[in-house]
């Protein structure tokens, strides 16, 4: 059965860039035109999801109104003729279907997928971290989804990381089955260097069985008092990982979002000449 559904928690505090996620999702901070969470689920749905479920929290309406249907504004854009930018409204609006649960307490991203479960059922799934942006050709969802239909079980995306920043990572390690895949015998959530059994990564993207909710459901608290989902991967009969190709940028810090910014403002086809001049000036 293809796997159509994704869930992306988005319900963190967003505390690298405190101030400004007092008010503003750091989800909505844009890369160019578009806010960073457009660019991961028009990855999803390049790959085949037609649903997505997202996890929020208070102080997020924004994300939720950004997918919805604006009837007043796009009556609005109608009645002035502003039919291009009508279009664009209506166009995020139906990129897929979308829906919202809600997580009340910050008790980790594995509580925040389990928070998921009843809008996900008893299906294959994928779980999308939305500070993840992968400029890739084959979108990295689509790449797990093919080693998902060959290895079956959970496919999680690998990168290799310097050894030194082993301990901001979950970790794998296990034998390569393929230059690129991994039998993931062990995971370590945030290891000190000395001990990373390897220094291959995890990245926000991850095929996963329904029974992950079982697992997540008796997963005690770990890294930093949260409920991690690599803890509960850990205990997974069976897991691949996939070294993924493309361009990757951590958009959950200032520096990370600054890059990406470049990355893509420097290949847009509308401003992309402007951003080249611009960086030549201020290089
Ligand atoms: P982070 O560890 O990056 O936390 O969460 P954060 O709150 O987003 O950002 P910082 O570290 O305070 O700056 C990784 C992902 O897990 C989600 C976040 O929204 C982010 O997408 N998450 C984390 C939840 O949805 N709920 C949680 O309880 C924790």
């Amino acid at each position: 059965m293809p796997v159509t559904r994704a869930v992306l928690p988005v319900a963190g505090l967003g505390t690298r860039f405190l101030p400004l996620t007092k008010a503003v999702p750091k989800e909505l901070l844009p890369i160019v035109d578009r806010p960073c969470l457009e660019y991961v689920i028009a990855e999803a749905v390049a790959a085949g999801i037609t649903d997505v479920v997202l996890v929020t929290s208070r102080g997020k309406g924004a994300v939720e109104d950004y997918f919805d249907r604006a009837p007043a504004l796009e009556a609005t854009l109608e009645a002035a003729g502003k039919l291009a930018l009508l279009g664009e409204v209506r166009r995020v609006a139906s990129l897929a279907r979308v829906v919202c649960v809600r997580q009340d307490h910050m008790r980790g991203l594995g509580h925040a997928v389990l928070c998921a479960e009843h809008a996900v059922g008893d299906e294959d799934f994928v779980v999308i971290l939305a500070d993840d942006i992968v400029d890739a050709e084959e979108p990295v969802v689509g790449q797990l989804l093919r080693v998902h239909a060959e290895e079956g079980g959970a496919v999680v995306a690998l990168k290799n990381v310097p050894r030194e920043r082993t301990n901001r990572y979950g970790i794998c390690a296990g034998p390569m089955v393929r230059p690129d895949r991994m039998r993931i015998e062990r995971m370590v959530e945030k290891p000190a260097p000395a001990d990373a059994p390897s220094t291959l990564s995890i990245v926000g993207r991850y095929v996963l069985p329904p029974t992950i909710f079982e697992l997540l459901r008796t997963t005690p608290p770990g890294a930093g008092g949260e409920i991690q989902l690599t803890d509960a991967l850990a205990r997974l009969p069976l897991a691949h990982g996939h070294v993924f190709s493309g361009a990757h940028f951590d958009t959950g810090n200032p520096v990370g979002l600054l890059e990406a910014q470049l990355h893509y403002s420097t290949r847009h086809p509308e401003y992309g000449a402007a951003a080249r001049a611009l960086c030549a000036r201020y290089g």
